[in-house]
């Protein structure tokens, strides 16, 4: 009988997830094993179930296409509110619910595709006996036990490249421009677009930052006769002793909308320098569009590895980059906490040796 595979997308969509896909079905189809496509991640199997038969027709040409063909979720019965710890366990009845429809229909094997809250619920199906393997994405790049996440590349590229475009009208005006990106708890995606993008501040959620020391560093630059400053300030940064800024209320269910940091930066940057400031909120460009050659790359090995993953029994196992290598991590090791960048590593040295401020309270010491 034909081995019958399925593949899911979960959480907040990003660039890569269709070439993971159309990886999976490919390397499959080599095997002679059938695949399906479980729409709108883990509820879509539930009954009446939501599946895309997938083929190589109906999956050619989705390489360079952004998004997710299976549709993506972030809440209903199988949200798990994560990062830090904090996620919640589904109920078992729910997970078995879903167990058999995937035996109903033949399917032997699941790919699940996602970041921290879509591989937490991974692995509650695998301690439940499914035979799962996973995939990371995610823009934040803040998953344990792999290097970089699938999609992370195109964010950093689209946030760099509109800070090339900031910077010519900030320098042609003489103005402040603060510039918002993604990052709830990891500031890998400021952090890296910042350097890239030559900005001259960046905040980041691991360094909580003094609007004395942002701007002294605005200042500064003034006194050089810089008259205009880049900042970048990812949207879970905060104040020294502050808490994010979000929109609207706090549910104990589901991860707060952050947004709002950029304005706030901006405002205080105006009323402390005098200088004009302006704010832009990249926001979901960051997730939209089609991949980089880099994620292209990195999600379709990452599809073709998951497939050999379960041709090999290795399940409850997600495919991690180790360069040059993908190799099989146990999915237990990406889960339950978020990967930070570190305040003391090489990416937050190079910012400082080169002149970047981070708003910490130590650069008010020299
Ligand atoms: O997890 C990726 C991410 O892009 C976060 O950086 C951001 O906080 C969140 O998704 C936004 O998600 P939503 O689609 O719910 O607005």
């Amino acid at each position: 009988m034909t081995r019958r595979i399925a593949i899911l997308t979960g959480g907040g969509d990003c660039p890569g997830l269709n070439a993971a896909i159309r990886g999976v079905v490919k390397a499959s189809h080599g095997l002679g094993w059938d695949v399906v496509g479980i729409r709108c991640g883990f509820e879509g199997l539930l009954s009446p179930c939501d599946l895309l038969p997938l083929n190589l027709e109906n999956t050619s040409g989705i390489l360079t296409q952004g998004g997710t063909i299976l549709g993506a979720a972030s809440s209903g019965r199988f949200s798990a509110k994560t990062g830090h710890g904090q996620a919640g366990q589904i109920p078992p009845e729910l997970i078995a619910e879903a167990q058999s429809s995937m035996e109903h229909l033949g399917i032997s094997a699941l790919i699940a595709a996602g970041g921290d809250g879509t591989l937490t619920i991974a692995q509650q199906f695998f301690e439940q006996g499914t035979s799962v393997v996973a995939i990371p994405k995610t823009i934040d790049n803040d998953l344990q036990a792999t290097v970089i996440t699938f999609g992370f590349d195109s964010a950093v590229a689209c946030a760099t490249d509109a800070l090339d475009r900031l910077h010519s009208t900030a320098a042609s005006h003489g103005r402040v421009f603060v510039l918002e990106l993604m990052g709830r708890y990891a500031g890998w995606i400021a952090v890296h677009a910042g350097i890239a993008g030559g900005a001259d501040v960046i905040l980041i959620p691991e360094i909580p930052f003094r609007y004395e020391a942002v701007a002294r560093a605005i200042e500064r630059r003034e006194a050089a006769g810089r008259k205009f400053t880049l900042v970048v300030v990812a949207e879970g940064a905060r104040e020294e002793g502050g808490d994010f800024a979000v929109k609207g209320p706090m549910r104990a269910d589901k991860e707060a909308q952050l947004g709002g940091i950029g304005d706030q930066v901006a405002a205080e940057i105006k009323k402390r320098t005098g200088k004009e400031t302006r704010c832009v909120v990249l926001g979901h460009l960051q997730r939209g569009g089609g991949p980089t050659t880099f994620d292209r790359l990195l999600a379709t090995r990452y599809g073709v590895a998951a497939v050999q993953m379960i041709a090999g029994g290795q399940f409850g196992m997600m495919a991690a980059l180790r360069p040059p290598d993908i190799v099989p991590v146990p999915i237990k090791e990406a889960i339950g906490k978020i990967r930070t960048v570190p305040p003391e590593g090489n990416v937050v040295s190079t910012a400082r040796a080169l002149g970047i401020s981070l708003g910490a309270a130590s650069e008010l010491a020299s």
